[in-house]
C-alpha cells in the first residue's frame, strides 16, 4: 500500500471527497499529496518527484522556498508579529513598489486572495459609477464568489450549430439571482461588445477581463480588440477592470497593461505579488479608488486579516526581486526554450500545434491556429492533450491534465534539463497517440 492511498483514505473521513479544495482531487489513485517543494521541484508523500509547470495554479515566480522571500518574512513575523489590526509602514512601502512597477495604479488596498480582490474591485467600480450590472469575458475565472460562478457551457455546446453555448453556474448554492446583472461576452468578437454595449451601456458599472486568459490556455486578447474596448468604456462611462489576478507581476514587471499599452481604470492583483505567500490587492485611478472608505457614500472594504504581516512582508520581497533583478528576463528565456523543445516534440510527432500567451504562462492547443476564444478552443484536441499529460505526469513532470490550464514558468526552472524534458515529451507524445 503506497503513502498516497493511506492518505487518501484518511482524508476522505474528514474532508468532502477527501480534499481541502474542490480542485485538489484528480480521483482516489491520483490525487496528489506532497511532502515538499523546493524551487521547480515537488515531492509526493512516496518520494516521487516532479519538475513542476503548474506551480500551485500559477504563484510561484521566483520559486518554491525562495530564501530571499521566506528570511523576509521570517525577520518581519520574529520581530513585528503576525497583525494587530493597524496599519503599518510596510503598507504604503507595497504599494509604491506596486506603483513603481505599474503606472495605472494610483491608489490600492489590499485582499487575502484573488477571490477577495475581485470582489472589492467589482463594488468599487459599482460604488463609483452609481451602476450595478458587470460583463466578462466567456472562458475567464474571477474566482468563487457567486456572481462570478457562471459560465459558458462550452463542454455540452456544438461547435457547428448555430447556438451559443448555455449559460450556467458553476455547481449547486449558486442562487439564480445572482446571474441577473451579469454579462458574457466573447472574446476578440466585435460584435459581442457592440451588442453589448447597444443593450446595456447605460447600466453596466463595469467590463472586467484577464487579456490573457488564465483558464482558458492563455488564449489573448487582440490590442484591436482590447483598444475598440477601452474606447467604449471611456465613451460610455463605464469602467475597464483588468483582472491581472495571474498575469500581475508574471508576464512583465506591469502585467499584461503593459504588454499590451492598455489602461485599465481597476486592476486586481494575487499570485505572483507574493511568490506563493497569500496576498492579494485591488487598485487604480485616485479618483476611482478615492470612493472607498468609511465616509458617507463610500464602499465598504475591510477584513481581519488584511494587510497582515507574513502577506505584506512576502509581498514587499517579492516585488523588490522582480524589481531589481532579470528574473523576468530569466523567465521569459527559459519559457521560450521550453516552448522550442515542446515545438519539436510535436512537430517530430505530426501533430499540428499552437502556443498561446506569454513565455511566463503558455497555453498549448493541439490546432493548427492560435484559438482566438473560448469557442476556439472547443474545436482542439484537448483529449490528446490530456493524454499527453498523465504521462508527463507519470514521467515526473506536473502540470494539470486539462489544456485550459497553461504551463507556469518560474526563475527556477533555469535548472531543468531540456533534454531530459525532451526526451520524457517525446515518450509520453508517443503513448498518448497509442492509447
Ligand atoms: C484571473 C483570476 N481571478 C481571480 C482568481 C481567484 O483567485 P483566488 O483563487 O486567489 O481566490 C483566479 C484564480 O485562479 C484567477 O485566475
Amino acid at each position: 500500500m503506497t503513502q498516497q492511498s493511506r492518505l487518501m483514505a484518511q482524508a476522505h473521513l474528514h474532508m468532502p471527497q477527501g480534499v481541502a479544495e474542490n480542485y485538489r482531487y484528480w480521483g482516489d489513485d491520483r490525487t496528489v499529496f506532497i511532502e515538499s517543494a523546493k524551487g521547480c521541484v515537488l515531492t509526493d508523500c512516496d518520494g516521487k518527484t516532479f519538475v513542476d509547470f503548474r506551480l500551485g495554479y500559477g504563484p510561484i515566480i521566483l520559486g518554491y522556498r525562495d530564501e530571499r522571500v521566506d528570511a523576509a518574512v521570517i525577520e518581519q513575523i520574529t520581530r513585528h508579529g503576525t497583525l494587530s489590526g493597524f496599519s503599518t509602514a510596510l503598507d504604503t512601502e507595497v504599494v509604491q513598489q506596486i506603483k513603481a512597477l505599474c503606472p495605472n495604479i494610483d491608489k490600492l488596498r489590499f485582499a487575502n486572495s484573488g477571490t477577495e480582490a475581485v470582489m472589492g474591485a467589482l463594488r468599487t467600480a459599482r460604488g463609483f459609477t452609481g451602476r450595478d450590472r458587470v460583463a466578462i469575458v466567456e472562458g475567464s475565472f474571477h474566482g468563487l464568489y457567486d456572481e462570478m460562478m457562471w459560465k459558458s457551457d462550452i463542454e455540452h455546446w456544438d461547435p457547428h450549430g448555430t447556438q451559443a453555448p448555455q449559460v450556467i453556474p458553476f455547481g449547486a448554492g449558486i442562487p439564480a439571482s445572482t446571474r441577473g446583472l451579469l454579462d458574457i461576452i466573447e472574446l476578440n468578437s466585435f460584435e459581442s461588445l457592440d451588442r453589448l454595449f447597444a443593450a446595456h451601456a447605460k447600466t453596466l458599472a463595469c467590463v472586467m477581463l484577464e487579456p490573457i486568459i488564465g483558464n482558458a490556455g492563455s488564449i489573448s486578447a487582440t490590442p484591436d480588440w482590447l483598444q475598440r474596448l477601452r474606447d467604449l468604456c471611456d465613451q460610455h462611462g463605464t469602467l475597464l477592470l483588468i483582472d491581472e489576478v495571474k498575469t500581475g507581476f508574471r508576464v512583465a514587471k506591469g502585467g499584461a497593461q503593459q504588454l499590451y499599452g492598455i489602461h485599465a481604470d481597476l486592476t486586481t492583483y494575487a499570485k505572483a505579488m507574493g511568490n506563493g505567500y497569500p496576498v492579494a490587492a485591488f487598485g487604480g485611478r485616485a479618483e476611482v479608488m478615492d470612493v472607498v472608505g468609511s465616509h458617507k457614500g463610500g464602499v465598504v472594504h475591510g477584513g481581519t486579516y488584511t494587510a497582515n504581516l507574513v502577506a505584506i512582508s512576502a509581498a514587499h520581497a517579492t516585488l523588490k526581486i522582480l524589481a531589481e533583478t532579470d528574473a523576468f528576463a530569466t523567465i521569459d528565456r527559459v519559457g521560450t526554450q521550453i516552448q522550442e523543445v515542446l515545438g519539436r516534440v510535436f512537430t517530430a510527432a505530426g501533430i499540428a500545434h499552437a502556443f498561446a500567451g506569454p513565455p511566463a504562462m503558455f497555453g498549448i492547443h493541439f490546432t493548427p491556429d492560435v484559438p482566438s476564444n473560448y469557442r476556439d478552443w472547443r474545436k482542439t484536441d484537448s483529449a490528446l492533450y490530456q493524454k499527453f499529460a498523465w504521462h508527463l505526469i507519470d514521467a515526473g513532470v506536473m502540470l494539470e491534465p486539462d489544456s485550459r490550464e497553461p504551463w507556469f514558468i518560474c526563475e527556477a526552472h533555469q535548472s531543468v534539463d531540456l533534454a531530459w524534458l525532451e526526451d520524457v515529451a517525446t515518450t509520453a507524445m508517443h503513448k498518448a497517440m497509442q492509447d
